[in-house]
């Protein structure tokens, strides 16, 4: 039988990944109650940075009394030109499931078609699934169902973007994106789903009368060099306290981390009292954790 991978949250059905982020919340009050993955190994090949996605996946792992091996470009023989095919031919002969975060997302496809156990995108250049499942298990535990919402994504059309895209599919809720000219999110995707998605340029009308305001990084993971344009292509395109107030009086914000506190949120948006960000970031490792159990136990 051929493994379930998680590269995109369409990957599994609706149901499934609601369940997995009410699974997510049960296991924050109940952490030792994820079954245990005894003996059970967690392959993680990070060719980007990490600090939530990484530190999430081992702790919740150890947390089910399971291992993690935590692989770079560097220490593998993937940085000596090894092709990602017969990586994952031996490497799921190994372990038990796979995370993988890197640049394109054919890779992760790639991957996933020749491996034998389950796969997850821990981020590629197109989507970042496992974060939605964080930020949708954060709107529900503070505002309820997500279902018949309206949120606004300003900023960058880039992986996380996508990933909304998908997730207002999943989640049943209306997505204004607002982005600068030559930034939108992929145009096929976007047509897809413009029965709930509407792309604009215009930053404060995207806010408007919204539930929740998401935003991310100016340049992502590879593209440093972009980083002096992008902040000028961007700069009307910062979530602050006049862009909070054009969203409904009870709009959370948020945001996946790393943040730029005065390029993309202000810092008074980002360190405000109410602000969700750390439970989204704290949300992350009981996500991942039921993300891991549901892949795993089958
Ligand atoms: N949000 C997120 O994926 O954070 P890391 O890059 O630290 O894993
Ligand atoms: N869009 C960002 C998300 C980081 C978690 C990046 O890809 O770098």
């Amino acid at each position: 039988m051929r493994p379930k991978h998680f590269l995109t949250l369409l990957d599994l059905p609706a149901d499934d990944v609601k369940a997995i982020v009410r699974r997510a919340s049960e296991l924050k009050k109940a952490p030792s109650e994820a079954t245990s993955q005894r003996r059970k190994t967690l392959g993680l090949i990070f060719e980007k940075s990490s600090t939530r996605t990484r530190v999430a996946f081992e702790v919740g792992m150890a947390q089910m009394d399971g291992y993690s091996i935590f692989l770079t470009t560097g220490d593998s023989q993937l940085g000596r030109g090894e092709p990602i095919d017969d990586m994952a031919r031996v490497l799921s002969r190994m372990v038990d499931i796979v995370a993988i975060r890197t640049f394109e997302h054919s890779k992760l496809e790639n991957f996933a078609k020749h491996s034998r156990v389950p796969v997850i995108n821990a981020l590629s250049d197109d989507y970042h699934p496992c974060q939605l499942l964080a930020d949708m298990q954060t709107f529900f535990e503070h505002r309820g169902d997500i279902s018949g919402k309206r949120v606004a994504w300003i900023g960058d059309g880039n992986n996380m973007c996508h990933s909304y895209i998908n997730a207002a599919k999943v989640f049943d809720f209306e997505l204004s994106i607002a982005c600068p000219p030559g930034f939108t999110p992929n145009a096929e995707l976007v047509a897809k789903n413009s029965d709930r998605v509407q792309v604009m340029t215009d930053a404060m009308q995207a806010a408007s009368s919204v539930d929740l305001v998401v935003t991310d990084v100016w340049a992502s993971m590879g593209q440093e060099a972009e980083q002096a344009d992008r902040m000028h292509s961007f700069v009307d395109y910062q979530v602050n306290a006049e862009m909070m107030s054009k969203a409904n009086s009870d709009a959370l914000f948020m945001h996946c981390l790393p943040a730029h506190r005065g390029e993309e949120v202000s810092a008074e948006v980002m360190d405000h009292a109410d602000s969700v960000v750390w439970d989204e970031a704290e949300n992350r490792m009981h996500s991942q954790k039921a993300l891991l159990e549901y892949l795993l136990e089958g």
